[in-house]
């Protein structure tokens, strides 16, 4: 049966589509900002080996399990163990729940990308835009659906003809957008500093929490546990080097969001005169400091609209694997069309958006556990769902199905060089490291402790 899915057309179209969908907002604010806050290099390193060894067990375990199910998660989990469906279902729901609130942010990043392309930086530097954009009913909405039109084309155009080949011109066009910025930014009067803060090694801030931190950020990074790594996988070519294919995206992801730090922090650092606080500022560092930090460049408005346009990109290709996730369920389990599950997907996501975006305006003063509408949707998919799915994934593949099945249908496409590694990170290590993340996401969002 599942020969007959079609598919990507090739390893390098799984490679840039599944990149595109790791590479987005987490790459682009958040690492830059762990990594400057945590140690610099001693943050970087401690990443990459987490990347190498925890992250590649998950995905390679995700990717192989839907090449060999050749479905999407809701029934793959069933497809080896029927008495397992549930941990289908559950990772379906993920997906779910993110993709309308991603609209809203992707909707946000629209905004600011047209205006720069405007010329307007200068008035979206201005302390008060973000906030009194975002609270405002219609134009935020209006943002959203073009973000989301755009992406449903996209994903109305398939895997082959609409995921892949968008991804493959996206994808080149990003990098060369964040290494333009990148050098521009590091070659500005005083950025030096910035970039040795960044990169410079430091015990001072390193502790257990970095692990923790760099763990949390690298399984949202990577797109991990949200069903988007076992669709995609039911899509690879049975033929192509699975392991290969997951380092190279591994080594894209974390390649961007290491360019993103040379891009951000010697720009903050510059604009800042050295005070890293700013760099600490989350979600706002994006919308608020950022335009303040390029308004303030040489060539502000060229910049901006370089930048805005790559973050665009990033969201997009997130987006387009979100609903491709959800379309692929739609079309698995109640066998629609393509284009009707993109309808179905289209207006459920419109109206689910709703009380997100509403959420900062209109309804602000309705708050679930103290959070607004979009920080608990985040809440609940991100710090909750997300780890409990990878932990019963483990728990699936380590001892109920047995790691065999991955081993088996790795080596069923080239060597599996990591073959020891993914066998104790599958069974033992990861397990612990994901309960070790959910207790911790779950304190740092309920405001127990801070990141
Ligand atoms: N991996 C993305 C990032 O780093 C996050 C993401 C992707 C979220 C796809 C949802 C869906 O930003």
């Amino acid at each position: 049966m599942s020969n007959e899915r079609s598919g990507f057309s090739s390893r390098l179209g799984f490679v840039l589509a599944t990149a595109g969908s790791a590479v987005g907002l987490g790459n682009i604010w958040r690492f830059p900002y762990l990594a400057a806050k945590y140690g610099g290099g001693t943050f970087l390193l401690t990443y990459l080996i987490l990347t190498l060894t925890f992250g590649f067990s998950l995905m390679i375990t995700e990717v192989a399990l839907g090449r060999k199910a050749g479905t999407s998660a809701i029934r793959a989990f069933g497809h080896f163990n029927k008495k397992h469906t549930f941990i289908g279902y559950l990772t379906t729901i993920i997906p779910f729940i993110i993709f309308p609130y991603y609209c809203v942010i992707g909707g946000w990043v629209t905004k600011y990308a047209l205006i720069s392309l405007q010329g307007g930086i200068h008035n979206a530097a201005s302390d008060t835009f973000f906030t009194g954009f975002i609270s405002k009913s219609a134009e935020p909405m209006i943002c959203v659906l073009v973000f989301l039109i755009a992406t449903t084309v996209v994903v109305a155009g398939g895997v082959k003809g609409g995921v892949e080949r968008v991804s493959t011109i996206m994808m080149p066009v990003l990098i060369v957008l964040l290494i333009g910025v990148s050098l521009f930014c590091i070659t500005r009067p005083g950025a030096m500093a910035g970039v040795a803060y960044y990169l410079k090694p430091s015990l001072k801030g390193f502790g257990p929490t970095t692990i923790l931190a760099a763990l949390g950020q690298l399984f949202y990074s990577m797109s991990l546990a949200m069903g988007i790594m076992i669709t995609f996988g039911s899509y690879m070519p049975k033929k192509a080097d699975l392991e290969k294919s997951v380092t190279q995206v591994e080594i894209f992801d974390t390649g961007v969001a290491f360019l993103a730090g040379l891009m951000i922090v010697p720009a903050v650092f510059v604009f800042s005169n050295g005070d890293s606080s700013m760099l600490a500022k989350g979600p706002s560092l994006m919308f608020v400091m950022l335009p303040k930090v390029f308004d303030s460049m040489a060539f502000s408005s060229v910049i901006a609209a370089v930048f805005f346009i790559l973050v665009l990109l990033a969201a997009l290709t997130s987006s387009i694997s979100l609903l491709e996730t959800l379309v692929a369920v739609l079309m698995d389990k109640f066998h629609m069309k393509r284009g009707t599950a993109c309808i179905t997907m289209f207006i459920i996501a419109l109206l689910l958006a709703v009380p997100s975006s509403l959420g900062f305006g209109a309804w602000s003063n309705i708050t679930i556990l103290g959070f607004d509408f979009l920080d608990f949707f985040d809440f609940i998919s991100n710090s909750v769902l997300m780890p409990i799915a990878a932990f019963l994934t483990c728990l699936f593949v380590g001892y109920i199905i047995k790691p065999k099945v991955i081993v088996d249908e790795v080596e069923s496409s080239g060597e599996f060089k990591r073959k020891s590694l993914f066998l104790i990170m599958v069974k033992y290590i990861a397990p612990i490291c994901i309960v070790a993340i959910l207790v911790f996401s779950v304190l740092e969002g309920l405001g127990f402790i801070t990141v």
